[in-house]
């Protein structure tokens, strides 16, 4: 009788991550954030490349810490790679908080953070947005206190769109005690246009408690590769190392991350970004002709703000063969991808009630 195994409750208690629904194969999924364009052709050839899978990838990924650790002026040390950036943020909990202590974060964000802090023993402070459903700074320092371990801050924030003001943070970091491990979660940095937003790569070795986190799955569409990084101290990130899954990350990922970063792949890419962040601003733009209160938006997704009729407006989507994000009864994400899906969209959205 499997009742009897003693489990931990609050574990048992926990739903397991869920994934966004997906729409029929000629419908758009718009509901995990993920990058529209297949795999570039050179980056592909480079996975498959590395088609010796009776091997342990290389644990240490000391080929890709060096690239990036290049890439932002930093040593080998100071950057840290996982299965995804969520496997980065749980195994930085798991080495900073246990049984008793704190990690904060904004309400809404990203929907894992819970979880990992459960799956830590930690508990969870959160701290509501601001009206703008953008990161109450000022809120997140103040609930600070000397239980508390990790503060993280996510820019742009998933899934309300907004990113933290590069001055507000500074300020914000002079508040949060030296001993607090501060995570910049920055999953869409690559999609921020607005000079004003904060970049944690300004603020690499200014701060002895910062870790910025970033990933492969977004502006790179290397989701189902699984590939991350953290830049921050040696000492927290060596911390953060002893958490992790021993080879969580495969040498396809590897290559394939490496080949992204090459100077004529990355202008691709770049060139990809761009696009979409044009397709975000115009379909911001005509949802808020639409009279769509939609917030500022930094990252590849949009927040539709459908409130109470939240489930009725999801299903609208849906019958239009597009998958989407409902958030209780609050608002809906949408993801910016296929060109073609913004005239479906607003056709939705302009027939929902406002
Ligand atoms: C804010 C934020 N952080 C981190 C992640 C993790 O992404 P990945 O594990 O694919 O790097 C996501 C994914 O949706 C996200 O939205």
């Amino acid at each position: 009788m499997s009742e009897n195994v003693k489990l931990r409750p609050e574990i048992a208690a926990l739903a397991a991550y869920s994934q966004g629904r997906s729409p029929s194969p000629d419908g758009f999924k718009l509901s995990s954030n993920e990058n529209p364009y297949p795999a570039l052709p050179g980056v592909l050839e480079a996975a498959a490349r590395h088609a010796e899978i009776n091997r342990y990838p290389d644990g240490a990924a000391v080929a890709l810490r060096t690239r990036l650790a290049e890439r932002f002026g930093v040593v080998v040390d100071e950057v840290v790679v996982g299965a995804g950036s969520s496997a980065l943020l749980q195994q930085l909990f798991l080495a900073a908080a246990a049984p008793g202590d704190e990690i904060v974060y904004a309400h809404r964000s990203f929907e894992a953070y819970p979880g990992f802090v459960t799956v830590a023993g930690a508990t969870s402070v959160q701290v509501p947005l601001t009206a703008a459903l953008e990161h109450d700074l000022d809120a997140l320092a103040g609930a600070v206190t000397e239980r508390t371990r990790v503060v993280v801050v996510c820019s742009p924030n998933n899934p309300t769109g907004p990113a933290v003001r590069a001055a507000a943070f500074e300020e914000f970091m002079t508040r949060v005690p030296a001993d607090v491990l501060v995570i910049l979660d920055e999953a869409y940095r690559e999609f921020v246009t607005d000079s004003g937003a904060v970049d944690g790569e300004h603020y690499l070795g200014r701060y002895p408690n910062l870790v910025i986190t970033r990933t492969f799955s977004k502006a790179y569409g290397l989701a189902g590769l699984r590939v991350g990084y953290a830049i921050g101290p040696a000492r927290i990130l060596s911390a953060a190392r002893a958490t992790a899954i021993p080879f969580a990350v495969t040498e396809l990922g590897f290559a394939a991350a490496l080949a992204s970063l090459e100077e004529q792949h990355q202008r691709q890419l770049d060139e990809r970004v761009t696009e979409i962040v044009r397709r975000r601003d115009r379909l911001r733009g005509l949802l808020l002709e639409q009279g769509w209160a939609v917030p500022a938006a930094q990252g590849n997704f949009l927040w539709l703000p459908t409130g109470e009729q939240t489930p009725t407006a999801t299903e609208a989507f849906f019958a239009a063969d597009i998958a989407v994000r409902p958030f209780g009864l609050e608002g809906i994400r949408i993801t910016v991808g296929e060109h073609e899906s913004i005239d479906r969209i607003l056709a939705v959205t302009g027939a929902l009630p406002r």
